[in-house]
């Protein structure tokens, strides 16, 4: 692979995955094979910045600015948040460690920002104007605001308090369906008090599903008891790759 003007490289910073990939920017798809490593326990950003030098030197004719997805809050390239990773991470600029260690141009994104751009440039909410409101469902539960195409970064929905319920993540993320083995109808049933939430606060045009249970959409998207249309998200577990590929040459 070699490296144009419309050639990215996107890497997925995940609980128990770090997955990297070269992106073809126009079609937006891996333009070479993934490589994914496993997230090791101490996921310190020292010991994370080492494997991705590692990742990234498995595609050596790849020379563009690479996308770093986080799980946190990110501002101007400082995480500020570290909800489900190790708190040494915040206050860390993950931009400049980055850069240091894989001697190339970093940007690093919100997880769930980088999957919402990729989403409505290339996926499910694509050419949709007006809000846009992409949640990937994982461990946590992240959020992309999207208006007419343009991010407002850092939304961290998943943290908004339900009322009786305690914060949304804590309650309606797809760990908590595993780890209280609850039913489709009874995870939906969580989903609408969540979605009902964001409709009467943001109106949002669309909802867009995402994060690995995505591809589970048939058996609980049709149980959500809310008005706004919802769809899964079509970049599946690509989006963050892509979207954070995308970020890094904007
Ligand atoms: C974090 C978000 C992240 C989401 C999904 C939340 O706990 O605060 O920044 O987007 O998990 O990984």
């Amino acid at each position: 692979m070699t490296s144009s003007p419309h050639t990215g490289f996107g890497i997925d910073f995940g609980g128990t995955g770090c997955k990297g990939a070269p992106v073809d920017l126009d079609k937006g798809a891996f333009a070479a094979e993934r490589v994914r490593v496993k997230t090791p326990a101490n996921s310190s950003p020292d010991i994370i910045a080492g494997l991705f030098a590692d990742l990234v030197a498995q595609f050596p004719d790849s020379t563009c600015p690479i996308g770093v997805t986080v799980p946190g809050i990110v501002r101007n390239g400082v995480v500020s948040s570290a909800a489900n990773i190790d708190k040494s991470w915040i206050g860390t600029d993950a931009d400049a460690l980055f850069t240091e260690a894989l001697k190339r141009d970093v940007h690093v994104v919100n997880d769930a920002d980088a999957a919402g751009l990729a989403e409505v440039r290339y996926g499910a909410a694509r050419g949709q104007q007006g809000l846009v409101i992409v949640t990937t469902l994982g461990t946590g539960i992240g959020s992309a605001l999207i208006y007419d195409g343009t991010l407002v970064p850092n939304s961290e929905l998943g943290h908004l308090h339900l009322q009786g319920h305690g914060a949304a993540e804590k309650w309606a993320a797809n760990s908590v369906r595993q780890a209280e083995d609850l039913s489709w109808k009874e995870w939906a049933h969580r989903l609408s008090v969540y979605y009902q939430t964001l409709e009467a606060l943001f109106s949002p045009e669309l909802f867009v599903v995402g994060g690995g249970i995505s591809k589970e959409s048939a058996d609980f998207l049709p149980l959500l008891e809310i008005a706004t249309p919802i769809v899964p998200a079509t970049l599946r577990n690509q989006a963050g790759i892509i979207g954070a590929a995308l970020y890094a040459n904007r």
